[in-house]
């Protein structure tokens, strides 16, 4: 039997070897019967609004392409042209094919030329475009503004595959797109472990292949602090070495490297709790927290309850003074318009265990913690808007009845993300939801299936609550993941939630979305990152070529 099986299994491998050319970009292997629509080569991710494809093919000589744009000067362009120049060059050994019209140019028109060095990627920023490729040799590509114009390149890119003999092929097609949602995000966590800078930055690349638009950076948490700040330097006390910190240089190179991608960089640094590494550098910030009555003196761990200090001192002139500094100098170096304050998991117990917050509750005429969590944030909250500053939080204020002004945007991170969704946009605030989307967590198999199959809007049927969800965020959160993981893990698991949020409502058939994904994490191999397999099957000729990646790599 089992020698039956093999043999049967040789026939499969054959057939398949036979079946498909050497050029193919990918290859199943279809023991199991899966069903579903196999796209064509050439088939974008994430899928766009309007997508009318043909069969009529053209072929593409990638060394003497040309993009041609009307924006003359303009960083984000230029720089976008040399990426993709490089992207499109699919093969060493690509040739054209003879016998069909040569696409030798695509020109760009982009409405607003708005392209000054201060003009960031943004809340609400108009990403669409249209893409024509109709036969004649130049292509085009309009966009209202610069960021419409760098999503339509990468799906121009993708739409270039090679078939026999490694020909170059791009079908005509008329492509009309715009994402979904507005907010479309990936958390990565700092703190926990380091992420080198090169690593970052070859995230930056892969979310602009799943034309995600925010890196929410979550900074700082209680294990180590490794962000340089200019106002408080010794903050990187916290951090794990002296190497383990993201100089000036490094951020201030992210931010013009997420700008040039068209990714929003979101700093999130978290408060009032997970701040242990903040006290590193300057202890005052934190409440001691006490371990058996006064005895043994402050910072007395009473474990599992609380550890020595983790939560900012909340009644403390000081606090709010440093607090007010240091987002001073966020709003300056971070050009979002958004802070993210986290404001998650407060730890009570730590507050209880206090004396002198207890005597300051009273004199305060607070009865609950609850109030004091309320006084913290209204007056970081207050501090952050004086800046002008709008600010993202996690949603547990909120549902511990925590006022927090209208115009914030609340990130639903809870299991019961249907009721947290409902509840407080009925309140009237924004949402972004994150819950179904916690990567780190992982498991045998496809996964993905459940990313892909999460629908935002489900959780009502009342259109007005629609209108305040924002969003979306993936998040890979730090505890196991570091620069040697991250991407493997993280994709293309996450491309899932790139399409659910830029594609529209009915881009829901799990079965018909996985050969494009298949396809899709080919092509990242093929532009040199590590992305995982999701079934049985194989990226045409194409291993994973370390070489191609964008940036350094954390290997070497
Ligand atoms: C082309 O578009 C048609 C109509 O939308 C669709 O039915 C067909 O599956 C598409 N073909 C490919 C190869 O994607
Ligand atoms: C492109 O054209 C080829 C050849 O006509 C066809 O087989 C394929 O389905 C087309 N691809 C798409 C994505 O429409
Ligand atoms: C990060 O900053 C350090 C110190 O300024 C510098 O040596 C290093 O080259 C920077 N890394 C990158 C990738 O820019
Ligand atoms: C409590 O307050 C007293 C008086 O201000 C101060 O000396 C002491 O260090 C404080 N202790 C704690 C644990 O905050
Ligand atoms: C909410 O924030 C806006 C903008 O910062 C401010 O104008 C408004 O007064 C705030 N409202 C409340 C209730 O705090
Ligand atoms: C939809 O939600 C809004 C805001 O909570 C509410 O005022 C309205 O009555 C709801 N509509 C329906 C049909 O339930």
């Amino acid at each position: 039997m089992a020698l039956l099986m093999m043999i049967y299994r040789i026939i499969f491998v054959i057939v398949v070897l036979i079946g498909s050319t050497s050029a193919d970009l990918s290859w199943f292997y279809p023991a199991s019967p899966l069903t579903g629509f196999v796209a064509a080569p050439g088939a974008p991710w994430p899928m766009p609004e309007s997508w009318q494809n043909s069969t009529s093919q053209m072929t593409l000589d990638p060394l003497t392409f040309q993009f041609t744009s009307d924006l003359t000067d303009c960083d984000v362009i230029d720089n976008a042209i040399q990426r993709y120049m490089k992207y499109i060059d699919l093969d060493p050994n690509g040739v054209i094919d003879p016998g069909l019209t040569q696409l030798t140019g695509l020109t760009l028109t982009v409405d607003d030329t708005n392209c000054a060095q201060d003009y960031y990627p943004h809340q609400g920023m108009d990403e669409s475009y249209s893409l024509t490729i109709s036969g004649s040799t130049e292509g085009s590509l309009s966009a209202k503004t610069i960021w419409g114009a760098l999503r339509g390149l990468e799906t121009f890119s993708q739409l270039l595959y090679l078939k026999e003999n490694k020909m170059y092929r791009i079908n005509q097609t008329t492509i009309i797109d715009a994402p979904r949602f507005p907010f479309r995000g990936f958390l990565i966590d700092t703190s926990r472990h380091f992420v080198t800078v090169e690593v970052i930055l070859n995230i930056l690349d892969l979310l602009s292949w799943d034309k995600f638009n925010v890196l929410h950076w979550h900074i700082s948490d209680d294990p180590s602090f490794p962000y340089t700040s200019r106002t408080y330097p010794d903050l990187t006390m916290g951090a794990y070495t002296p190497d383990h910190v993201y100089s000036r240089d490094n951020i201030t190179k992210i931010l013009y490297e997420a700008r040039l991608r068209g990714i929003r960089l979101l700093p999130e640094f978290d408060t009032p709790g997970h701040s242990w590494s903040w006290g590193e550098g300057y202890p005052a910030l934190l409440t001691p927290c006490w371990g058996e009555g006064l005895e043994g003196g402050p910072f007395k761990p009473n474990y599992p309850y609380h550890g020595p200090s983790e939560v900012i001192n909340p009644m403390e002139e000081y606090s709010y003074e440093f607090m007010d500094n240091f987002f001073q100098e966020i709003a300056e170096d971070f050009p979002d318009g958004y802070i993210h304050l986290g404001l998650d998991e407060v730890n009570h117990n730590c507050w209880a265990s206090n004396p002198n917050i207890s005597s300051w509750m009273e004199d305060m005429g607070f009865t609950e913690l609850n109030q004091v969590e309320q006084y913290y944030v209204e007056r970081i909250i207050e501090i952050v808007a004086r800046k002008g500053s709008y600010y993202i939080i996690w949603e547990d204020p909120i549902n511990k009845g925590v006022k927090v002004n209208e115009s914030a945007i609340v990130v639903v991170w809870m299991g019961n993300w249907e009721e947290s969704m409902s509840r407080i946009t009925s309140q009237g605030h924004y949402v972004i939801l994150s819950s179904p989307w916690y990567l780190n967590y992982i498991s045998y198999g496809e996964d993905w299936r459940t990313y892909y199959a999460i629908e935002p809007l489900s959780f009502t049927n009342n259109a007005t609550l629609w209108k305040l969800v924002k969003g979306g965020e993936a998040c890979m959160w730090g505890e196991y993941v570091d620069s040697t993981n991250i991407i493997s893990r993280t994709w293309p698991r996450i491309s899932t939630v790139g399409e659910r949020l830029w594609s529209t409502i009915d881009v829901k058939n799990v079965d018909d979305a996985q050969y494009r994904l298949h396809q899709h994490r080919c092509r990242i191999l093929r532009r040199g990152m590590p992305a995982q397999p999701i079934m049985n099957s194989f990226c045409g000729d194409y291993e994973w070529d370390y070489d191609r990646s964008p940036h350094n790599t954390p290997l070497s």
